[in-house]
């Protein structure tokens, strides 16, 4: 595990710029902290939250070339918006390079930007940290990280919809994976005592 974030710290500052290394480790701090509080293995969550912007900082045209070389399925909203690849790109270079198939540590950066259903902890808490750590500032966002302390699902809930509801506002596309992780969470929330 420690051979892996070295060779992940070395390729991050190759390939980050300050801000994005900055926020990488931000969301690292914020995402063992969520670990801690929540009882999950601190060292797969560092590993995910560590990996997840490998990739966030180079060119549209390399992600749509490793996509195809890694012979990756490309979506069309993909196709047309190619950053969106490079959390798919980075779970499969960390897959191939260090022959890592923990698919928990692998989804949580594969869909940290879109989440997904059935999310895994690990992949909540990168997904979280992901919007909420403290270099993050709008309206609520010090009310979303109170309660990713207190429930994981509830800020899933509340974070995806406050992500959807930007999109609406700004006419930006919402990622298929993302309306499925909102009915799952609606599910979820039924089946709980909130709704009943
Ligand atoms: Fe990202
Ligand atoms: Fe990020």
């Amino acid at each position: 595990m420690n051979k892996i974030l070295e060779e992940l710290q070395r390729i991050s500052k190759l390939l980050l710029g300050s801000e994005r290394l900055s926020h990488v480790e931000s969301c690292v701090n914020f995402a063992v902290q969520l670990a801690r509080i929540h009882g999950i293995d601190e060292d797969r969550v560092v590993l995910a939250a560590f990996a997840h912007d490998i990739f966030r900082d180079v060119k549209p045209t390399v992600l749509l070339t490793m996509a195809t070389v890694y012979r990756m399925r490309i979506t069309e909203l993909e196709k047309l918006n190619p950053i969106l690849l490079h959390g798919k790109v980075a779970a499969e270079y960390i897959k191939r390079r260090f022959a890592l198939h923990d698919r928990d540590i692998l989804d949580a950066i594969a869909y940290h930007t879109s989440g997904k259903d059935h999310f895994s902890d690990i992949g909540k808490i990168v997904f979280l940290s992901d919007s909420l750590e403290e270099n993050r500032i709008y309206d609520n966002v010090d009310w979303l990280r109170e309660m990713s302390k207190e429930d994981l699902n509830e800020a899933l809930f509340l974070t995806a919809g406050n992500k959807i509801q930007y999109a609406i506002r700004r006419g930006l596309f919402i990622l298929p994976e993302t309306v499925k992780m909102w009915n799952w969470l609606v599910k979820l929330r039924r089946e709980d005592y909130k709704w009943n």
